[in-house]
């Protein structure tokens, strides 16, 4: 129990849970680390909170000014309620085919709100680019640039790394992550590996990301589509360039499907999109490596964050999504013959 003068206070020190079902499953003992107990609600409040205070420590922000950020939502309801503790506005560049769940959020914490449609990072409509501009036209603008800016792998290197190292008393073996700004996994590997460099790190990218491909062939190379939100990316930037990872698999949208409805009926754990595909990962690295592994996870969002897509079977059937899941059982006797997916780092 924590008593904080700010909400910001209250970042971090998140809690794990071991995940019984599929511990019992895999014979690993499976943790998430429940992001979703940050007061905005993800993982990205840990990256919003360091990104302010270097800059403000810098002098390159100071109190009044507008923090403008491109953002899924996540990073932009953290920024929010850290540039409100601050003195700060905040202006944040939203696809328009993200969750209605976190734009709503965002404008709740008192921030402003600009969606512009979905286009390929080579136009300069992207929201990126946007909130690039958007940030440049004026001297009390300041753009955050989580993409760019280290202070967001800085965050999970000195907050997530020694928590995920002090919950597991060193215990840990495999840490598993998705990546968007790669700043989770680069930070908690960082520290992970330098207490201990024989911790296995593992990246799960969804269909439409070019990450995995980036590392088996150095080349950016996507297919299909996920309906995942913050995750995967097309191009290297400079948080996941500084992640140390061992191995990679390229997941569907249809296993994190299946894995959703498995911990929530068993263990009475509702994940968001991301969580799931993190929990997937979980499995395969279990898979390859198990039993008797300490693997450690994220749930990087409310569940309740995927509603209108991962829990609406509208939605899911329009996507393609067989609605009859997989049991767990048998994704994990897939994954056990999965291994030539996986993706290794050379040793
Ligand atoms: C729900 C969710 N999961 C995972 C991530 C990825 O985190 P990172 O940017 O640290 O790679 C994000 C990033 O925005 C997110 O919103």
């Amino acid at each position: 129990m924590r008593n904080a003068q700010r909400p910001t206070d209250l970042i971090g020190q998140t809690d794990m849970i071991r995940v019984r079902s599929l511990s019992e499953l895999t014979g690993c003992d499976i943790w998430l680390k429940l992001e979703s107990q940050n007061p905005g609600g993800s993982i990205k409040d840990r990256a919003a909170y360091q990104i302010i205070k270097d800059a403000l420590d810098s002098g390159e922000l100071e109190p009044g000014m507008t923090v403008v950020e491109g953002t899924a939502g996540n990073t932009g309801i953290g920024l929010a309620l850290v540039a409100r503790s601050f003195g700060l506005n905040m202006l944040a560049v939203m696809p328009n085919d993200q969750s209605p769940e976190k734009e709503r959020m965002i404008r709740l914490h008192g921030a402003k709100c600009q969606t512009v449609d979905p286009v390929p990072f080579r136009n300069e409509n992207h929201f990126y680019h946007t909130a690039q501009r958007l940030a440049e036209g004026r001297d009390d603008f300041w753009w955050a640039n989580q993409f760019e800016n280290t202070s967001n792998a800085r965050a999970h290197y000195l907050g997530t790394g020694p928590e995920i190292w002090q919950q597991t008393e060193g215990a840990v073996d495999i840490l598993v992550s998705v990546a968007g700004t790669g700043g989770t996994i680069a930070g908690t590997s960082m520290y992970l590996k330098e207490r201990n460099d024989d911790v296995q790190v593992w990246l799960t990218d969804p269909d439409g990301s070019g990450i995995y491909s980036y590392l088996q062939t150095g080349d950016y190379v996507a297919n299909g589509g996920s309906f995942t939100e913050g995750i995967g990316i097309m191009r290297l930037v400079e948080n996941f360039k500084q992640a140390r990872i061992d191995a990679a698999v390229n997941l569907p949208d249809q296993d994190l499907y299946a894995l959703s409805r498995y911990v929530r009926d068993h263990d009475g754990i509702v994940l968001g999109s991301s969580s799931a595909l993190n929990l997937a990962g979980a499995l395969q690295a279990a898979a390859v490596h198990g039993p008797g592994k300490t693997i450690v996870t994220f749930a990087c969002d409310l569940g309740e964050r995927s509603a209108s897509k991962l829990y609406n079977e509208t939605y899911l059937r329009e996507r393609g999504i067989e609605l009859a899941a997989e049991p767990a059982k048998e994704l994990v006797a897939r994954y056990r013959e999965n291994g030539e997916r996986v993706w290794r780092a050379a040793k």
